[in-house]
């Protein structure tokens, strides 16, 4: 019995034995070079990229509520209703001054008399409803004209069910025939998705109104008529390097009448000539006729907005060319001096003293302290020789004007073909400064393309990643979905960007903002209805990038490999010689827990404990949503370092960023 019980002791001894040498030939070895910087990471590495599509700015960040405030959509009342058992005909008048105000023509006169409240009113929609919160303040305001001072107006704010929530009463208080501004603030007692906004007229008199606003008290930095915060909170969490604005597409127009143009942006916001917004058509599948711009959110905004989150301002200019899946539209050369005029206009309203015309503008706006404007992007997604002509022209004028503004260029739509093939040739050429590279490829193209970077010239231009995101259908489908297949193949493809920091100095999610209700293209890396807003798992990967990216890029490798797919795992590492830390960024594309074994080498000494900073699914399918925000978000574990070895476990379909403070 005694030899039995032995012998079960040996059996045991030996099994264990036996699995703890399997476990050690299956889990692998990586070994972390912590000693051997081999990059710089560019402190401006993770940035945003921001376009007024899916609602981004107007009807988004923008936190104006009433739609159509100026009458300027092409049908004037658009979003507008009248109200009211008492209206006659011509009591509701769409003026036009076309003659004397060429950028906001349009007004709205009202006419009543002996109107009872209840009687004669009008009703504005917002952007897919309002939302309005319980307790806070609402600021109306309006620019007024009339010549008799007999009118009193009631506004109320009103819930779906077009109950009131909240209401006060202003009296137009001058009448002398010229336009005023006039305002009001007051309180919502309930909560409501979709509200609504509402006036009576109450009295005898004419009055014509521009301008009608109302936003919340809680914009970003509590700003009269600024941003809204929790959109801006999103971003600032983020510590994003860089802004990219205003896009994209959006720069180029249409056509070259519908082309950003930011001189148009600037200056008091009744000034600014609002357009179409170029998404309100573009795609059958998400007709979107309500869609403008009012330029409530122009270039000083942006660039204010920038400063406020610590991120680089990086505006992109139209080059002379309209989008090219459109019109395609070109100036021709010789009279492309207007556009590179505004260019170099830019950067004097960025940068310049305040003596200047463009300072001026600027301190005048508020901002007397420059911006501190270094890159400045020409053209968005332009391609062939007629962009080439073009941005040589604007290389020429501004490196000699202002020769330490580094330039973007634009390599087209794609990351590979002809069209890019020659761009970046000719690019290459002239030794830009960056190159602009958009990828909207499936999650298979940025797994298999990891390497990418690998064997760029080390030499002159540099890369900025300034369009990217995994499109789970096909690009520019409506079914394209942010779920963590998207987003795991993204965090895999970015260890790629940052081992080749010294050629990858830039990169950006796109789109960025879109409104649940009013989107015209999927996916985008945050989601928000009138009352709440979320980032998605591809969100959440930058932002792991961004708030842990370290000062060096530094190997880690499996045997001599760069640890770039092979069984699944795709890594990179960097050190950060400011908090003296290693950080380890390692994807585990498999759908089994794997332990892993990291070597740190070249350390006196490592923390013997670190963190492991996580975002898995076994569901590749899983999404984030208004209802379930956080359901793809980081989880932390804490991991153990014996001597300089680190050993955890990786969970299925796992992307993690795992920290320890070296010696
Ligand atoms: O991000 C959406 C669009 O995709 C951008 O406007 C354009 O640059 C790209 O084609």
């Amino acid at each position: 019995m005694k030899y039995l019980y032995n012998y079960r002791i040996l059996f045991f001894i030996i099994s264990l034995l036996s699995f703890k040498s399997a476990l050690a030939q299956n889990t692998p070895l990586f070994t972390v070079k912590a000693n051997q910087p081999k990059a710089k990471v560019s402190p401006n590495m993770w940035g945003v990229f921001f376009e007024d599509i899916n609602m981004g700015a107007d009807g988004g960040l923008y936190a104006e509520m009433v739609k159509n405030r100026s009458f300027e959509f092409f049908e004037p009342l658009m979003g507008w209703k009248t109200e009211g058992k008492g209206i006659k005909e011509g009591d509701f008048l769409v003026h036009n001054r076309k003659a004397t105000n060429t950028n906001n023509p349009r007004y709205l006169r009202v006419k009543v008399i002996n109107a009872a409240k209840g009687t004669v009113g009008i009703n504005n929609e917002g952007f897919r409803g309002m939302g309005i919160k319980e307790g806070l303040q609402y600021d109306f305001s309006m620019l007024y004209k009339q010549e008799t001072s007999n009118l009193k107006m009631h506004l109320e704010l009103l819930n779906s069910k077009g109950e009131i929530i909240g209401e006060t009463e202003i009296k137009p208080a001058i009448a002398d025939g010229n336009w005023h501004k006039q305002a009001v603030s007051f309180k919502s007692n309930a909560t409501e998705l979709k509200g609504g906004f509402r006036i009576w007229f109450e009295g005898s008199g004419q009055i014509d109104l521009d301008m009608i606003s109302l936003f919340p008290e809680d914009t970003w930095m509590k700003r009269p008529g600024g941003m809204r915060a929790d959109m801006v909170q999103l971003l600032a969490d983020m510590k994003p390097g860089f802004i990219r604005f205003p896009g994209g597409c959006i720069v180029e127009g249409f056509d070259l009448s519908n082309r950003y143009q930011w001189k148009k942006t600037v200056g008091p916001i009744e000034e600014r000539q609002l357009i179409i917004n170029r998404w309100n058509t573009e795609f059958n599948h998400r007709q979107t006729p309500d869609y403008f711009q009012t330029f409530g959110l122009g270039f000083f905004e942006y660039f204010q907005l920038a400063e406020d989150i610590g991120a680089e301002a990086l505006p992109i200019l139209n080059c002379g060319m309209a989008c090219q899946f459109n019109t395609s539209e070109v100036v021709p050369l010789e009279d492309l001096d207007e556009y590179v005029q505004d260019a170099l206009d830019l950067v004097e309203f960025a940068n310049g003293d305040v003596n200047t015309k463009w300072g001026k503008l600027r301190s005048d706006m508020g901002h007397p302290k420059p911006f501190n404007l270094k890159k400045l992007g020409v053209g968005n997604e332009n391609w062939g020789p007629q962009y080439v002509e073009r941005l040589k022209v604007f290389n020429k004028a501004l490196k000699a004007k202002y020769p330490d503004i580094l330039l973007v260029f634009s390599s087209g739509a794609n990351p590979d073909g002809p069209k890019f093939d020659l761009l970046d040739r000719e690019l290459r050429a002239i030794n830009a400064d960056i190159i602009d590279e958009h990828y909207y490829r499936s999650p298979e193209w940025f797994l298999e393309n990891v390497s990418r970077y690998d064997n760029y010239s080390r030499q002159g231009s540099k890369i900025f990643a300034g369009e990217y995101a995994a499109q789970s259908e096909r690009i520019a489908s409506p079914n394209n979905k942010n779920n963590w297949k998207t987003a795991i193949a993204e965090a895999s493809f970015l260890t790629g960007l940052e081992r080749n920091a010294d050629v990858v100095i830039m990169a950006s999610y796109a789109p960025l903002f879109a409104h649940v209700d009013a989107w015209q293209w999927a996916p985008d890396m945050i989601w928000v209805d009138n009352l709440q807003a979320y980032g998605t798992p591809n969100y959440q990967v930058q932002k792991l990038y961004a708030t842990n990216k370290g000062t060096d890029v530094v190997p880690v490798l499996n045997g001599e490999q760069t640890i770039a797919g092979k069984d699944g795992y795709y890594a990179s590492a960097t050190i950060d010689k400011v908090t003296n830390e290693v950080i380890i960024k390692i994807s585990n594309y498999s759908a089994t827990a794997r332990e892993v074994v990291f070597k740190i080498d070249g350390v006196k000494k490592l923390a013997s404990k670190g963190s492991n900073t996580y975002l898995s699914s076994d569901n590749l399918d899983d999404v984030n949503s208004i209802q379930n925000p956080k359901n793809v978000s980081p989880k932390e574990k804490e991991v153990t370092a014996k001597g300089n070895q680190v050993k955890t476990i990786l969970a299925p379909y796992s992307f993690n960023v795992i920290k320890f403070k070296m010696g």
